[in-house]
């Protein structure tokens, strides 16, 4: 696609220099090691190809929460969203969840979406807990904006960290109520809700960095449904 970049300069969001989120190795439940890292931009035709049949799964909120997701990966690819980034849990190579969301500026991060492909283990929680992590310890932000989507999302994040409703705030995902973690929340709640172990040994961390593998479509479907197909 030729692209005209005096234009492109006009409408591609100046972003911040943001410091990069060092990887990590949480052991699930199943005894399993998930490493949490940085997606790069570069990595966004392969985490769309995992959201897309999600946007088929109305079973809790999956088809709402994957479009959205879907089209603010591929703003940040094209360069139309400011300051984004993304975060994966990987098992074995494969991607299990993303997570994502922006700096707004120097101390307020809008969190954006989070997305279990894997069920059952939690994985959902842990990414939510490392994009908390990113946004405080080392983006050194003051407070994360934060909204649910679903009565899951509800309960992992409003309910389990006591996150606190701001009044007359809007969330940049729409109408629904929005609610903060502040420095202090989020270190009050670390002890329980924050995992990991660093750094990553070589060998987990070259097979996740070298590829981000993808179940295939119907095996997405059944991880997230519990059940073959839709
Ligand atoms: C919200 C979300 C990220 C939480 O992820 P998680 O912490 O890994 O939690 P899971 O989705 O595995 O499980 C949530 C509950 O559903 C149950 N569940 C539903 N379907 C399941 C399945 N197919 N396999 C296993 N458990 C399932 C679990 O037992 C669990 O119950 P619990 O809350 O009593 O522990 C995830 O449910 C998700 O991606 N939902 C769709 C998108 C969404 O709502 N995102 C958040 C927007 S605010």
């Amino acid at each position: 696609m030729a692209v005209d970049m005096d234009l492109e300069a006009l409408l591609r969001a100046p972003a911040i220099e943001m410091a990069e989120y060092p990887p990590k190795m949480i052991t699930l439940a199943n005894g399993k090691k998930m490493i949490v890292r940085q997606a790069d931009i570069k990595d966004v035709p392969v985490l769309l190809q995992a959201v897309r049949p999600t946007l088929e799964i109305p079973r809790d909120y999956y088809d709402i929460v994957g479009a959205r997701l879907y089209a603010e990966l591929l703003g940040w690819y094209r360069h139309r969203v400011r300051n984004e980034y993304c975060l994966v849990g990987q098992i074995e190579g494969y991607l299990v969840g993303i997570v994502n969301g922006r700096m707004v500026d120097k101390d307020i991060g809008m969190s954006y979406h989070t997305l279990a492909i894997d069920r059952g283990l939690r994985v959902g929680s842990h990414l939510f807990a490392a994009k908390m992590e990113y946004h405080i310890e080392i983006l050194g932000q003051q407070e994360v904006w934060i909204t649910a989507e679903s009565p899951i999302g509800f309960r992992r994040w409003m309910i389990e960290y006591g996150l606190i409703k701001q009044e007359g705030v809007q969330h940049e995902l729409g109408g629904a109520s929005s609610y903060k973690l502040t420095r202090d929340l989020y270190f009050e709640t670390k002890p329980r809700l924050v995992a990991g172990k660093r750094p990553v040994s070589k060998r987990f961390l070259d097979e996740a960095m070298d590829k981000i593998m993808v179940a295939d479509e119907d095996a997405i479907s059944e991880k997230i449904c519990g059940v073959k197909g839709r």
